[in-house]
């Protein structure tokens, strides 16, 4: 079989996903890989139509096109993100369209489930048949079973696109772009103490006039950058130089760190605004959030913050953005006010939207309200506390140092008195007359602790 692999870590051949590809190579000995290495090459597949022709050239010919990645920032680095939109934008579907496609990607579990719904919904789009998908732990290639395990995978794969095994589309499809949206003026009547920021993508069309209209809600217009206002000189290079003490190859030579820092990690609330691109916000915001990890993305600028969005794009549609934009704050033990988009109602409706989410995100800064966190954000940071704790301190000590500082390694807890209650409630309850007593009167047994919270209350 002729795969294509489109190889998406910014690390080319010494990447670690690229050691899962080059050992399926060597056991599949009668198979034909084809390695492309997206982002290295991404600005000239921009910029040299002849070149990214010759990519989906290359894509057709094949039998099978494995999108093999890295996970990045609960998506794919921003260079591949940036072919995924050519592939839109040059209307790539319709020469792709039939040729079977499968993922392989490798992280840490944290959220590569959502890398997966985002690419699934790219794929058909793009018209390619949805094979399957394999995700392991970046070190799973270390054990015999989880080798085994990617050998079974491809096995697998290549039976389902021999067999033209392929499961229907989950996805609607997109919709035409949304109506045009004219900035409304919502009347300046909102004061507040925070302090307020918006970044954008563009100043252009309907996201303009998104940002416009929600700036006009106050009575001091918050202060409006675009993410060129950052002077980004280039992508997340993946060097984890930012491990020991938070370090970026870029410091010194762009404006990144500096804008984060001074503009973004010092206000209390952030609004991110952007045109959505494919199934995501745009390889521009991708980069912003890539380039985040200089901070090692478990870490303190953004904690607290409280965040709103406007996009104009078919959000509904796009459950992998909406997985992330849940997540984002989460992760930061903030709060996201909400999200206002153009996708659907009228002039007016929209525009009301606006300005109900600009008097909620101040409303939250004001009571000091946080929504409590979901799964995705409780879940994410115990991952996280695993993972540092167990292995990753040793390239990541700025998270391993400020983990311990604050708290963040809460389990097992050190508390030797709940501990030791607890083993002899265990115990205790083990024993059948008791634990009969216990399960026999449940549900009354689960709240004796709540009533005395609420008897408590005047
Ligand atoms: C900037 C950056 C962002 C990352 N984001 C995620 C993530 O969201 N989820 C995850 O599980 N791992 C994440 N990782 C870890 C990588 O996915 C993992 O180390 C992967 O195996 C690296 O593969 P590569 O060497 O092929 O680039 C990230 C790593 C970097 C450098």
């Amino acid at each position: 079989m002729k795969i294509l692999v489109l190889a998406g870590s910014p690390k080319g051949e010494t990447s670690v996903t690229m050691q899962y590809v080059r050992y399926l190579e060597k056991r599949f000995k009668g198979d034909s890989f084809d390695v492309f290495h997206v982002v290295p090459q991404i600005r000239k597949l921009v910029n040299d139509i002849g070149f990214f022709d010759g990519l989906v050239g290359r894509m057709v010919d094949a039998d099978l096109v494995l999108w093999s990645f890295p996970l990045y920032f609960f998506i794919v680095h921003s260079g591949y993100k940036r072919l995924i939109e050519l592939l839109y934008e040059r209307n790539a579907r319709s020469r792709l369209q039939g040729k079977p496609a499968a993922v392989l990607t490798t992280s840490i579990h944290f959220h590569d489930s959502t890398a997966i719904t985002y690419m699934r919904g790219v794929l058909e789009d793009l018209g390619m048949p949805y094979a399957d998908c394999h995700t392991p732990g970046m070190r799973d290639l270390m054990d015999k079973n989880k080798r085994e395990n990617l050998v079974r995978f491809f096995e697998n794969l290549k039976l389902t696109v021999s067999g033209d095994d392929f499961l229907s589309p989950v996805n609607t499809p997109l919709p035409e772009k949304p109506a045009p949206f004219a900035a409304a003026d919502l009347g300046g009547t909102i004061r507040t103490e925070g302090r307020i920021v918006v970044l954008t993508d563009t100043l252009e069309g309907n996201t303009g006039a998104l940002v416009e209209s929600f700036c006009s809600a106050f009575a001091d217009k918050p202060p409006v950058y675009t993410l060129k206002d950052m002077g980004m000189k280039g992508p997340c290079l993946g060097c984890l130089k930012c491990g020991p003490a938070n370090h970026c190859s870029y410091e010194g030579k762009d404006g990144y760190i500096g804008f984060f820092m001074d503009k973004l990690a010092t206000v209390d609330m952030l609004v991110f605004a952007g045109e959505l691109k494919d199934r995501y916000l745009s390889a521009e915001w991708k980069q912003f959030f890539d380039r985040s990890f200089f901070s090692t993305h478990h870490q303190k600028p953004l904690w607290g913050k409280r965040f709103a969005i406007l996009l104009s794009g078919a959000y509904s549609r796009m459950p992998a953005l909406q997985e992330f934009l849940t997540c984002y704050p989460e992760q930061w033990q903030g709060h996201l006010a909400g999200v206002v988009t153009d996708e659907t109602g009228s002039n007016q409706q929209i525009a009301a939207s606006l300005g109900a989410l600009a008097r909620t995100l101040v409303r939250s800064q004001e009571t000091g309200y946080y929504r409590s966190a979901s799964f995705a954000g409780i879940a994410g940071i115990r991952l996280f506390r695993d993972e540092v704790f167990d292995e990753l301190r040793v390239v990541f000590k700025a998270d391993h140092k400020i983990y311990r500082k604050h708290g963040i390694y809460d389990f097992p807890h050190r508390n030797p008195i709940k501990r030791m209650i607890m083993t002899m409630a265990d115990l205790i309850t083990r024993i059948p007359f008791i634990q009969k007593g216990m399960f026999g009167n449940m549900p009354a047994n689960m709240i004796g602790e709540y009533k005395k919270i609420l008897d408590g209350v005047e």
